[in-house]
């Protein structure tokens, strides 16, 4: 598998390291995304789930930050799913932290489980954005929250990078205000926020 396929599934050794680097690389940018929450919505939550969990760094953050609640990690790929029980292996033995490989297309858990959502540096390699995002919502709680997180948006600027990178990772990196109404359109009020010098933005949805 060529180096650039393992951020969309990561397999095998070199997918293992993918995920360790990712772990490292997307840290300040997950904390970022998740300080948002609370700027939209003061929230304790029961019942989280992170989609496209790699890793699991986004689940431990999740798990330090509500103690009360149970975070749940899916991603397509084996390997990253390996990595997030290893990495959270005591919060695993403590029932607080859990793991499975599905897709975010077929979510393998009832409708109105969760009362948070995440996404980080995922949606761009999700089959079908509209569905799968109306998908996630209906295992949202009413009130429950959404939050997607990218590295990086098209800005006006880099449209080309985008484009670029876009064709070399198999990624569909979109214009925010696409994103927010994809989300809008799936029944979350939507607030979008941007750090501009890093290029980062997060999506906050709330369930009507
Ligand atoms: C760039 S990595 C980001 C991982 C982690 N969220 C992080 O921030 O470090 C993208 C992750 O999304 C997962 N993924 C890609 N397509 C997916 C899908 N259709 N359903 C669930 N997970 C998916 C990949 O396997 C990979 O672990």
């Amino acid at each position: 598998m060529a180096k650039e396929d393992q951020y969309r599934n990561p397999q095998g050794e070199e997918g293992r390291k993918v995920i360790e680097e990712m772990n490292e690389h997307h840290r300040e940018l997950t904390s970022w995304g998740l300080g948002h929450i609370s700027a939209v919505k003061d929230i304790s939550p029961s019942r989280i789930l992170d989609i496209g969990c790699g890793g699991g760094n986004c689940l431990r953050m999740l798990a330090v930050r509500y103690p009360k609640a149970h975070a749940e990690g899916i991603d397509i790929s084996e390997e990253s799913v390996k990595a997030t029980l290893e990495r959270n292996s005591a919060y695993h033995s403590w029932g607080r932290i859990d793991a499975r490989v599905a897709s975010v297309s077929d979510l393998p858990f009832p409708e109105e489980t969760f009362d948070l959502i995440t996404a980080i540096e995922t949606y761009f390699f999700w089959p079908d954005l509209g569905k799968d995002v109306a998908h996630a919502v209906s295992r949202l709680r009413k009130g429950g929250i959404m939050l997607i997180v990218s590295e990086q948006y098209p800005n006006g600027r880099n449209d080309e990078q985008i484009r670029e990178r876009n064709a070399k990772y198999g990624m569909k990196v979109l214009p925010n205000e696409e994103v927010a109404g994809v989300m809008e359109k799936a029944g979350l009020k939507t607030q979008t926020f941007t750090n501009e010098d890093k290029n980062w933005v997060a999506f906050v949805g709330v369930r009507d």
